[in-house]
């Protein structure tokens, strides 16, 4: 089931990546980086007006080498076990076991609210994903990227680039993770070590989402995937768990979100958006009971149907 989700996936987009220069700056005057090291995280970053995160607002938010922006206390070392990770709340851009001690570096911004070229950016890629936020304005755009990292145990053989960019207009929340190129996905290349996970987690054990191919080697393949359309680029609304209905706003964040499945007022049903063709997403319901049939009920067309972890 794993790989075939996979699979599915990895047909949704031509064979490219994000190049770096279509990646954020991380090279503004407001950027620090992280000094080289295993599993530290930075200061707090004050976010004001303060983040939204499904349903929970956080004023402060920490970079932390592991590839996770974390809203409350870090993990203290990389947790192999699946998400839900009860008691962290964190995003995951790459959450895997980042070493920078002989390759890579960290790079983190406080909240960036007067860079043009930035705050640009990021309302066009908020337009052009959710047609519902076409008035969006950040009120701020947190940039972390992971530029070249190594992986325990000090090893610089492979290397990861990536970047998470997060922003707000102090109502909803949205994610930007950006893959340039993912060269390991675990610390040893061929042992029980488990592989890195890309997501979010509440920190309670009923919200957590993983985007297909987490924990597998082929989320080496994230840089050639998408959500939206573009290799390497995924773009999520993040401030609401409201999966209610499927309903415009919702539908829009289906568009948008392979992995997405609602529940509805039904526990015996839930909602998946099904074609993503049409200009107005369409949804479908399914029996909760019989998820794994979705892939083989729904059209052919249809790339959505990895919807097996939304909880
Ligand atoms: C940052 O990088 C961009 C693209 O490489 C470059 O055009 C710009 O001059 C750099 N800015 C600074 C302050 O180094
Ligand atoms: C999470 O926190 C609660 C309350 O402090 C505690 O009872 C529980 O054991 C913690 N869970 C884990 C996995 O540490
Ligand atoms: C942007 O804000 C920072 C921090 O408040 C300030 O240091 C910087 O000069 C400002 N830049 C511009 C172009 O206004
Ligand atoms: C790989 O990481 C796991 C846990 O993160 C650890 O138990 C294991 O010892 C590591 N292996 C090596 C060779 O570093
Ligand atoms: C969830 O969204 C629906 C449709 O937008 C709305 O009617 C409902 O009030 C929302 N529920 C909560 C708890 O916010």
């Amino acid at each position: 089931m794993e790989s075939f989700l996979c699979t599915i996936a990895i047909c949704l987009v031509a064979v490219r990546a994000i190049p770096l220069e279509e990646f954020y700056p991380y090279n503004l005057s407001v950027n620090q980086q992280l000094i080289a090291n295993d599993d530290a995280s930075s200061r707090a970053i004050t976010l004001d007006p303060p983040i939204t995160f499904y349903g929970r607002s956080y004023n402060s938010c920490k970079i932390h080498n592991n590839g996770l922006v974390t809203f409350n206390t870090p993990p203290q070392h990389f947790i192999e076990a699946p998400f839900p990770v009860e008691n962290y709340t964190f995003i995951a851009p790459f959450y895997g076991d980042v070493d920078t001690r002989m390759s890579g570096t960290v790079w983190f911004t406080d909240p960036v609210i007067n860079e043009s070229s930035v705050l640009d950016k990021v309302e066009n890629d908020i337009h052009d994903t959710f047609r519902d936020h076409a008035y969006f304005k950040p009120a701020y755009v947190i940039i972390a990227t992971w530029d070249q990292v190594g992986y325990f145990k000090e090893r610089s053989d492979k290397l990861n680039t990536f970047q998470c960019i997060i922003t707000s207009d102090g109502c909803a929340s949205f994610v930007i993770f950006l893959y340039n190129e993912i060269q390991w996905t675990t610390n040893e290349s061929n042992s029980m070590s488990k592989h890195a996970k890309i997501g979010f987690n509440d920190g309670t054990l009923f919200m957590s989402r993983q985007v297909p191919c987490s924990m597998t080697m082929n989320l080496k393949e994230i840089s050639r995937t998408s959500n939206v359309g573009i290799a390497g680029k995924w773009i999520f609304r993040v401030d609401t768990t409201n999966f209610s209905t499927c309903h415009n706003d919702y539908a829009m964040a289906c568009e948008s979100d392979p992995f997405c499945s609602c529940s509805t007022p039904d526990p015996q049903q839930k909602c998946i958006c099904t074609d993503l063709k049409e200009d107005i997403p369409q949804c479908s319901y399914v029996p909760v009971t019989t998820p794994t049939t979705t892939p083989t009920t729904t059209p052919t067309t249809t790339p959505t149907t990895p919807t097996t972890d939304v909880n």
